[in-house]
């Protein structure tokens, strides 16, 4: 096995910094608000570790697992994140690859910078993640959408019902991305200028039977 060209996510993450603007930066890595959320959720995973077995045959192992019923080789995947197409052109379709090489699954944002059908044309095993507006009908179609191009299930994103603090990292963030175009949403920045925000603040657990009747309905050829 070839040993890969970094050591761990951190140096990852640090020789892709190099290569992006300060805007890019802030986007990618910063948080809203004053950070706090960013810092708990670091502090939170340094705290996992591998629990270290000895005197266990490792000649062949298995990673392999099931996620909502979906067998994956490897306990991790792909969580939405937008534009991916800020850091390489070919964007999410690049992901799903990843994804697909590692047999694991791609949640794909609908901040995504490409089409769904490009992105579940890559073989991958696509989720779609979506936001909730107040218009549903253009929730319907969107979900609708996601069915017909194959995404095998749905993440509904429930934790902004207002939008974000914006604190100065994300300011600077929305700004050093304002270029970038999502497919299937408004652009990020929006409302800070319409005060407009995609989420339907009426919405509640009961929500979710009128979702399932639409996406039961246009499931496809797919299980999800
Ligand atoms: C640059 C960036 C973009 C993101 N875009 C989305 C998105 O479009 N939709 C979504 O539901 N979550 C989005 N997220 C949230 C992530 O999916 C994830 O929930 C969050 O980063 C917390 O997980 P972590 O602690 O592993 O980073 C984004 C996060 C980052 C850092």
């Amino acid at each position: 096995m070839q040993p890969p060209d970094f050591y761990d996510v951190a140096e990852l993450e640090r020789i892709a910094v190099t290569r992006w603007t300060s805007g890019l930066r802030s986007f990618i890595q910063g948080g809203a608000g004053n950070g706090s959320g960013v810092r708990a959720n670091r502090l939170a995973q340094a705290k996992w570790s591998l629990r270290a077995r000895v005197l266990v045959d490792v000649s062949t192992i298995d990673t392999s697992t099931t996620v909502l019923g979906v067998p994956v080789d490897v306990p991790i995947m792909i969580a939405p994140s937008g534009l991916h197409t800020l850091v390489l052109p070919e964007g999410e379709i690049a992901t799903a690859r990843g994804a697909r090489a590692a047999n694991t699954v791609i949640v794909l944002s609908s901040g995504t910078g490409r089409s769904i059908e490009d992105v579940t044309g890559t073989g991958a095993d696509v989720w779609f993640q979506f936001y909730w507006g107040s218009y549903r009908g253009q929730v319907r179609e969107l979900v609708e959408l996601a069915g017909e191009s194959g995404c095998r299930a749905l993440c509904l994103t429930a934790d902004m019902p207002v939008p974000p603090l914006l604190g100065p990292e994300f300011r600077d963030g929305q700004a050093g991305v304002a270029h970038g175009r999502p497919l299937y949403l408004p652009p990020r920045g929006q409302y800070a200028v319409t005060g407009i925000w995609d989420h339907d603040h009426r919405l509640t657990w009961r929500d979710l039977a009128w979702l399932r009747g639409v996406a039961d309905r246009h499931q496809g050829n797919h299980d999800g």
